[in-house]
């Protein structure tokens, strides 16, 4: 029985994550996260994308006791530090310089959010516009600013969230509208109601809404309108960078290269807070302090991130092992298709998901998981997306007994929903579909 008494009596409401696993965690390494009782789970969820690498990674883990043990600094607000230095100048040699980036780099409050505030804030500035275009199931966030660009009426609350114009994103109204195309004739005509954009603001796969990959056709073509309409191109690159889908940016394959890039989540390769934002030269037209906080980078996270960018990201051999561990998730999940009628597969690399005829199935899948010790969780507008976001350092094996037990609990939720009319209604719904089709 979980000793959670003091959580359901003191810890607010809007505590959400620990509501699907009932369970206290006390230890992790690798891709396995330990409960106080000994039971091990695999981690399908990593932190959001936040341990890419994994938990508690050795050589971060001794760099890091090493700092703290020789008295290195924790706090140092925006001071010149040796670890920063150390940060930046491998974050240089090994990211920017190989992509031929000449971007200069703002250590933003440590939390994705921050990063997004940050380049709203300085696109408005640059540009003289305020209107930023962001995308149907976007999610940047839960600040203000944020937040008017996430698509999400749960987070927005129907507060008065002004400054954004949303276009619809790759995709969603099915594959045979060009939305790029629509949103050019939008910002072509002037009496639209679209005011001129100070920036586009887009992931190239959406996570919170619903793992849903844009093409590479399209997002060049809005990377192209933007330049045509003189606004920035800011890449949210928070959950979807630092490997997740492939590469270290997830664009740089795709053939276009943003005005601005957020970044966070597994940016430290530990876990640690820890955010920046990424923008052209001609771009950085802040004053000294002008967009302030107190835990602007943060030294912990410079020491990891630096052990991060040299372990995984000085050749190519990373990514090819990314690729691998990718087909194994493609095909783990096609094998759950096979299982549910009317799925199907979403996402792209190591940013995977199954999307289900209902977001209660997709929690029964997950529920009937977490039974059989995997932790994940679902995204999307309706939560119908079982998401997949192992770290990309989880062994082969590990992988496949994962999608093992995944097969199985796929198997248990659809017999247990089954006995609901409503869901077995839904399943012959999209059988008779599928043979229509
Ligand atoms: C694409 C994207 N942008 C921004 C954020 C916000 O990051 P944070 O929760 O650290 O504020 C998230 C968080 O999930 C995200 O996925």
């Amino acid at each position: 029985m979980t000793n959670a008494e003091i959580f359901h009596a003191r810890e607010s409401g809007v505590r959400s994550y620990c509501r699907s696993f009932d369970a206290v965690f006390t230890r992790a390494h690798g891709s396995v996260v330990e409960d106080e009782t000994g039971r091990e789970f695999i981690d399908l969820l990593a932190g959001c994308s936040s341990l890419n690498y994994g938990h508690n990674d050795p050589d971060m883990t001794d760099a890091l006791v090493a700092h703290i043990q020789s008295g290195g600094l924790s706090l140092a607000l925006d001071t010149y530090t040796d670890a920063k230095r150390s940060f930046l100048e491998t974050f240089t040699q090994r990211i920017l310089e190989p992509r031929q980036m000449p971007h200069r780099v703002h250590f933003t409050g440590p939390t994705g959010a921050n990063a997004v505030e940050a380049a709203l804030k300085l696109a408005r500035k640059v540009t003289g516009r305020s209107s930023v275009i962001a995308f149907t199931n976007g999610f940047h966030g839960c600040t203000l600013g944020a937040l008017a660009a996430t698509g999400n009426q749960h987070h927005r609350m129907n507060l008065p969230l002004p400054g954004i114009a949303r276009a619809a994103f790759d995709g969603y109204f099915g594959p045979d509208v060009d939305t790029a195309g629509m949103l050019e004739q939008l910002l072509n005509d002037p009496s639209s109601g679209f005011d001129r954009p100070a920036a586009i603001l887009v992931e190239t796969v959406q996570g919170e809404g619903g793992l849903n990959a844009a093409s590479a056709g399209w997002l060049r073509k809005i990377s192209a309108l933007a330049e045509r309409h003189g606004a920035l191109m800011i890449v949210d690159d928070i959950q979807a960078g630092c490997g997740r889908t492939g590469s270290f940016f997830s664009f740089e394959t795709l053939g276009f290269m943003p005005d601005m890039i957020t970044m966070s989540k597994s940016l430290s390769g530990f876990g640690l807070p820890f955010a920046l934002m990424l923008m052209r030269p001609g771009i950085d037209q802040w004053t000294p302090g002008e967009h302030n906080g107190t835990f602007r980078g943060n030294t912990h996270a410079f020491v990891t991130s630096k052990v991060m960018l040299d372990k995984f990201w000085t050749d190519r051999a990373f990514e090819d092992t990314i690729g691998r561990r990718a087909s194994i998730v493609a095909d783990g999940l096609t094998r759950m298709q096979m299982l549910v009628p009317g799925s199907r597969l979403k996402g792209r690399s190591m940013m995977r998901g199954l999307e289900v005829p209902t977001g209660e199935l997709a929690s029964e899948i997950c529920r009937q998981a977490f039974e059989l010790d995997l932790i994940l969780e679902t995204s999307g507008a309706r939560g119908q997306v079982v998401k997949i976001l192992a770290p990309l350092t989880t062994p082969d094996e590990l992988l496949l007994e994962a999608f093992d037990r995944l097969e199985e609990a796929t198997r248990r939720a659809l017999a247990s929903r089954a006995m609901e009319p409503s869901v077995a209604d839904t399943v012959i719904e999209l059988r008779a579909v599928d043979v229509l089709s």
